[in-house]
């Protein structure tokens, strides 16, 4: 054979693109990896902070993604979560039609967003209105759960063995399917199973199976983690065990145990991390049992443990964050955020007062956040959310995200480690401290950049609670800090003095680099840190001296 030029041309061509292809290879799998009771996402096997927003319910259309990516890019969000549902992915019985999560992955890769897939199977808020007609309507396959009055109910029964069965093929279906098509970009990075289950209104199924699972003695696996808030049998049946929790725990765990079915089976053809999420009850109430406060039987903070113990494929019980006070969102996220449960908040209101929660959120280690209804559809889901379906809507979250997103791998690492901090201004607006090693930094809000508040002179902008700072202790010395509408004073703790060594303003570049913009000193440090309304970052060394 005659040797061309131009054949030995596109030889090489094709052995360096071959060459390269080997190189870069499939991306990893992403992980959700594990630390001395601290979590990261881990994506292209690099720490990654989900800088999210969620769509609204009905945006799971190719027509609808237009108004998804616009809202996605205002906000500089990283990820998008979106519906997948069942009545789409499987409309007649077997036959699976994979179209839109295909449109949304290609478009996904062309906005350079990640996406996390939210599966609206059997439960979507409790109720079965996501799954396809032919399960809906024929209550003799597929039983919706008895009250205790002996009549049906709207939700549907976890002990309906053909319901688990179909659901379990249709998810598994989507994730053989997600394989199929991602296994080397990994541009779906998690999978939230079902949406907000439990059941409101009844605090059990009450149907001969699930009575009889009832009388059954509670699983070792459950005993071993959740011990009874009231005195009761060491071990026994749920009545002898939880007594007057005995409903709702049996409820939780005969949920958890479906969904682990369904996970586990998805799990097997595609090992995604995988996530519940849940319509909270109320952190701050006395604990109780169930009295119709909240939905009997999902991943409450009260029955974590119930949860781990029946879905081990479940890495996480995840808030949705609807109640914008800032008690309740503190407590809320010190409940589930535990050395056996990474924080992740996949829903929280996208109403403005709920963007300095993205610092307190972040700063405490969790592995990301979204607000909800981030999406040009002509829809608002106040008053959860906010009144506002335009740009002005976006804005809050948007200018967070754009400082955050160039240090979100950073950020990530940095939370693995344990050197992060959040603060969210509170609703009684009063000054806040941490104690971070040898530092305590101490947060006052409302404050003029140059001296102190008067009560009849306060700064504009300031008018409802909207300061916040995430800080991460990079060197002993040293903070990066990110925040607005805060002053931030650092103080040694054990009284040595102390002063200013550099306060540089400045952000990251896209190789993660520090890039100092300038150095505040002067009437910019004089009076402590002050950010204003702008998100900044900044880059703080303190020191010690000898007087
Ligand atoms: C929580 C649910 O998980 C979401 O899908 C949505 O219904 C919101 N509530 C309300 O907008």
């Amino acid at each position: 054979m005659k040797n061309f030029p131009g054949r030995r041309v596109a030889a090489f061509c094709l052995s360096a693109l071959l060459a390269a292809h080997a190189i870069a290879g499939p991306a990893p799998i992403p992980l959700l990896q594990h630390k001395d009771g601290r979590y990261a996402l881990v994506v292209d096997g690099k720490p990654f902070t989900v800088l999210g927003v969620q769509a609204h319910n009905s945006s799971n259309y190719p027509a609808a993604l237009g108004q998804v990516w616009a809202a996605v890019r205002d906000v500089n969000a990283n990820t998008l979560e979106i519906p997948v549902a069942w009545e789409q992915l499987e409309p007649v019985e077997g036959k699976f039609d994979f179209s839109f999560v295909d449109a949304l992955v290609a478009q996904a890769r062309q906005n350079k967003v990640r996406l996390v897939l939210l599966w609206f199977g059997t439960w979507k808020n409790t109720g079965p209105q996501y799954t396809p007609e032919w399960v809906k309507f024929d209550n003799q396959r597929f039983p919706r759960m008895i009250g205790k009055d002996g009549k049906g109910i709207y939700c549907l029964s976890p002990f309906g063995e053909q319901t688990l069965k179909a659901d379990t093929r249709a998810f598994t279906a989507l994730m053989a399917h997600l394989k199929k098509i991602d296994s080397v970009q990994r541009t779906v990075i998690m999978v939230q199973v079902e949406n907000e289950v439990g059941t409101y209104g009844t605090v059990r199924d009450f149907s001969p199976s699930a009575e009889a699972a009832f009388r059954q003695q509670v699983p070792a696996a459950v005993l071993a983690r959740k011990k009874p808030p009231a005195p009761g049998a060491a071990n026994g049946t749920w009545q002898e065990v939880y007594g007057p929790y005995a409903d709702e725990y049996f409820h939780a765990y005969a949920v958890a145990s479906y969904i682990e079915t369904v996970a586990r089976s998805g799990r097997a053809v595609y090992d995604l991390p995988m996530y519940v999420n849940n319509a909270l009850r109320d952190p701050l109430e006395p604990m109780a049992p169930w009295k119709s406060n909240f939905a009997s039987g999902g991943p409450t903070y009260d029955v974590i443990d119930i949860y781990k113990a029946a879905a081990p494929h479940i890495d996480i019980a995840a808030p949705d964050i609807y109640s914008p006070e800032s008690d309740k969102v503190g407590a809320t996220l010190e409940r589930f955020q535990r050395q056996d449960n990474a924080l992740f908040v996949p829903e929280m209101g996208n109403a403005a007062g709920y963007a300095r929660y993205v610092y307190q959120i972040l700063g405490r280690g969790a592995i990301g956040v979204a607000p909800f209804g981030i999406d040009y559809a002509d829809y608002s889901n106040y008053p959860l959310g906010s009144k506002l379906k335009d740009k002005a809507m976006a804005e809050p979250f948007g200018k967070i995200y754009a400082a955050f997103r160039p240090m979100a791998h950073h950020w990530a690492q940095w939370s693995l480690d344990g050197r992060t901090f959040g603060i969210a201004e509170g609703d009684d607006r009063k000054p806040q401290s941490i104690l971070a090693g040898d530092w305590k930094i101490t947060a006052k809000f409302r404050e003029w950049q140059f001296g102190h508040a008067n009560k009849d002179d306060l700064p504009p902008g300031t008018e409802s609670p909207n300061g916040g700072a995430a800080l991460a202790q990079v060197g002993d010395d040293e903070f990066i800090v990110i925040g607005q509408n805060i002053r931030l004073n650092f103080e040694h703790s054990a009284g040595k003095p102390s002063m200013y060594a550099r306060v540089e303003e400045g952000h990251f570049d896209a190789g993660g680099k520090w890039v100092m913009e300038r150095n505040w000193n002067g009437d910019q440090t004089d009076w402590g840190i002050n950010l204003t309304a702008r998100p900044t970052v900044m880059k703080i060394r303190m020191g010690t001296y000898v007087q």
